[in-house]
């Protein structure tokens, strides 16, 4: 089976032998590429709905892997037990849900699972909603599909130093950080937000005037992280 970029980046930081669950499964994409790759043995999905839990059964028959998936219907982590998964992935799914499957199961904290979560939308209050509950992002992989740029992070329990606001938005680097899709991710983000600067200038409302201050000082932050990443590149 041939894996979308996305769920590959994904897929790409899942340790060989995780005792693995995918959480929000749909096709069960994920974990029948990690199970026909070889790097898990057995994988754990579940859904909230019954539909994509069907999708996810047929994906596991067509490709002769049902024995060694098990199925569950529940709300996020809901119908997983601590002891059953040590690495779980929460792909496809806005940011805010994701918060709320992991506010919902502190188990994942406390058992220092490694959390591989793929928000499509939110990212800027996903990354400092982790920091303020005890998770450190230890890494971020970017892929590319069409005209799109997604983001996989790799977090754990852990401490890490609160975000500024562009780090908020864009994730922190580091110079050891090998990515060749940051750059365009930091300009893309950049001009997002003097999009939504130009936009808040015009605005007659007072109230919008800390909104405005935010999303410069986001702006400014994110002008000076593509510098620095420029000149960290060879
Ligand atoms: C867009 S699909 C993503 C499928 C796959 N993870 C991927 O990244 O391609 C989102 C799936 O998450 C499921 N979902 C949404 N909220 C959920 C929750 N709270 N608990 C479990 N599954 C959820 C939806 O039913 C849907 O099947």
């Amino acid at each position: 089976m041939e894996l979308s970029p996305r769920l590959r980046s994904v897929a790409g930081l899942v340790p060989p032998g995780a005792r693995f669950a995918d959480v929000g499964t749909d096709h069960a994409y994920l974990p029948v590429w990690l199970l026909q790759q070889g790097i898990i043995e057995h994988a754990l999905v579940s859904d909230l709905r019954p539909g994509p839990l069907d999708r996810a059964r047929s994906t596991a028959a067509r490709y002769g892997l049902a024995e060694r998936m098990e199925f569950r219907l529940c709300d996020g982590l809901s119908g997983i037990a601590p002891a059953e998964a040590d690495t779980i992935a929460i792909a496809g799914m806005g940011g805010e849900t994701i918060a709320a499957i992991l506010a919902a199961a502190p188990w994942v904290r406390e058992q220092g699972c490694l959390l591989l979560l793929q928000p499509m939308s939110a990212q800027s209050a996903l990354r400092p909603w982790l920091q303020r509950q005890g998770y450190r992002i230890e890494r971020e992989h970017l892929s590319r599909e069409g005209d799109t740029l997604y983001t996989a992070l790799q977090v754990r329990a852990g401490f890490m130093e609160a975000l500024t606001p562009a780090e908020q938005w864009a994730g922190r680097q580091s110079r050891e950080t090998a990515d060749p899709l940051r750059l365009e991710y930091l300009t893309r983000l950049e001009a997002r937000a003097a999009r939504a600067v130009t936009g808040l200038r015009r605005s007659t409302q007072a109230s919008d005037a800390p909104r405005l201050e935010a999303l410069e000082a986001v702006h400014r932050g994110l002008a000076k992280m593509r510098e620095e990443w420029s000149t960290w590149q060879p």
